[in-house]
C-alpha cells in the first residue's frame, strides 16, 4: 500500500489548475484498492482517470485514487466477435488503435478521445454517432464504502447521454471494462462530418475511418498539451417541446433534432457562438476560436477563474436564449 502525502494535482488535470491532495495513491490491483479503501474509510475520496474531464478550484482534503490496473486480456472469441477485458488505467486511444490494427470494429468512431479506459463508462463517452455503451459488456468496480468487488452488466450501468450510474452515484472505482467488438466491418454513415471526410472512398476501411476521425478532431479540437482544456465543456441541452419552440422563436436556425417523443437536443456550441463567445477571451480563460463548446486556459493556474467564466457563459446564454447549459466537466 503506497500512499503519498501533499501531492500537487496540476499535472493530473488537463486544465492544469493547481490544487494539493492531502493523500494520493495509484493502486495496481483490486486487492490493493480494497485495502486502501478500508484503511482510509473516513476520508473523502476523489477518483482520477486521465484528468481530462475535471478541474480543481481548491485543495482536496482527502484521498485521491488514481486506478493503475493495466492490461488487455482476450476473454473469448468466435467467428464474429471478440470479448476483451481492459484495465482501467489503459489509455483510451491506445486501446482504439489496438482494436483497429487487429481488425476489431466498434470503437473507431471514438478515436482520439483523451483519457483512460476506466473513465470511458463514467460519462458514456461518445462521438460521431457512437457511444461507448454500444460495445460494453460489463464493468468491474470496487465499492468505496465496503471495498467489495462488483460486476455491473451493461444494463446495470444505466447508461444515458454522457451519464451512467458511476457518474450519478460516485460510489464506485472502476477497475476494468469488458468490451465486445466485431471482427467484420462495413462503413455506415452516421455523421455528416465523417461522410464528407470519406466521400472519395467507396468502401472505407476501419483504418481509413479512424484516420478520418483523427483529422476531423485535430482540426476542430485543441490539443490539451498545447492549450489546456477539457474537451466539450457543456452537454448539448435536451429541451421539451415548449422550450424548443421558445428557442426557435428567438433563433430560427438553431439546430434541433428529436431524441425522444417530446425531447429535442440542440447544440450548446451554436448557442455559445450566437451569444458572441466564440474566440472570446477574459483574462486567461476563453472559448476556443475553432469550436465554441471548448473552454480553453491560456495560462491561469487558478481553477476559480475557469469556474467564473463558466458561470458567465451559462448566465449569458440563459439570459439571451432561455436555455441553461449544464457542464459536462466536473468542477472540484
Ligand atoms: N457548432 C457551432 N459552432 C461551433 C461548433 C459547432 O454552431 O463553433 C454547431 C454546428 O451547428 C454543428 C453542431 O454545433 O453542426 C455540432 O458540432 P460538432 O459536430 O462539433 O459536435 P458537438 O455537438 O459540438 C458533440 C460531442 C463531442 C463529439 C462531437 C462529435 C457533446 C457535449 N459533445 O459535440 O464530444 O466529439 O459531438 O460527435 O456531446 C466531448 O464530449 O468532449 C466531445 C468533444
Amino acid at each position: 500500500m503506497n500512499i503519498k502525502h501533499n501531492i500537487q494535482l496540476q499535472p493530473y488535470n488537463s486544465f492544469r489548475t493547481k490544487a494539493v491532495a492531502k493523500l494520493f495513491c495509484e493502486p495496481e490491483t483490486e486487492a490493493e484498492l480494497s485495502e486502501i479503501l478500508q484503511t482510509y474509510a473516513d476520508e473523502p475520496k476523489l477518483i482520477l482517470g486521465g484528468g481530462y474531464n475535471l478541474f480543481f478550484t481548491k485543495d482536496f482534503d482527502g484521498l485521491v485514487i488514481k486506478p493503475a490496473m493495466r492490461g488487455i486480456k482476450k476473454l473469448s472469441e468466435n467467428d464474429d466477435s471478440v470479448e476483451m477485458e481492459v484495465g482501467a488505467a489503459e489509455n483510451w486511444d491506445d486501446f482504439v488503435s489496438y482494436c483497429v490494427s487487429h481488425g476489431y470494429s466498434g470503437v473507431e468512431n471514438l478515436s482520439l478521445i483523451p483519457g483512460t479506459v476506466g473513465a470511458a463508462p463514467i460519462q458514456n463517452i461518445g462521438a460521431y454517432g457512437t457511444e461507448v455503451k454500444d460495445v460494453i459488456v460489463s464493468v468491474r468496480a470496487v465499492e468505496m464504502a465496503s471495498g467489495e468487488s462488483l460486476e455491473f452488466s451493461n444494463a446495470a450501468c444505466e447508461f444515458e447521454y454522457r451519464n451512467s450510474i458511476f457518474k450519478r452515484m460516485r460510489h464506485y472505482v472502476i477497475t476494468s471494462v469488458v468490451f465486445r467488438l466485431s471482427k467484420s466491418f462495413a462503413y455506415k454513415e452516421k455523421y455528416v462530418d465523417v461522410g464528407r471526410e470519406l466521400k472519395d472512398l467507396s468502401h472505407p476501411t476501419l483504418r481509413q475511418v479512424r484516420d478520418a476521425i483523427i483529422r476531423i478532431r485535430t482540426r476542430k479540437l485543441p490539443d490539451a498539451t498545447l492549450l489546456p482544456n477539457a474537451g466539450s465543456f457543456f452537454k448539448n441541452p435536451v429541451l421539451t417541446k415548449e422550450e424548443k419552440e421558445r428557442l426557435l422563436a428567438k433563433l430560427p436556425d438553431a439546430p434541433v433534432y428529436n431524441v425522444g417523443e417530446n425531447d429535442f437536443k440542440t447544440s450548446a456550441a451554436y448557442l455559445i457562438e450566437k451569444a458572441g463567445y466564440k474566440g472570446k477571451r477574459k483574462g486567461d480563460v476563453g472559448i476556443y476560436e475553432h469550436h465554441a463548446l471548448i473552454i480553453v486556459n491560456h495560462g491561469t493556474e487558478n481553477g476559480r477563474e475557469i469556474a467564473d467564466f463558466m458561470r458567465e457563459v451559462q448566465n449569458t446564454v440563459f439570459r439571451q436564449f432561455g436555455v441553461m447549459l449544464e457542464p459536462e466537466v466536473w468542477v472540484f
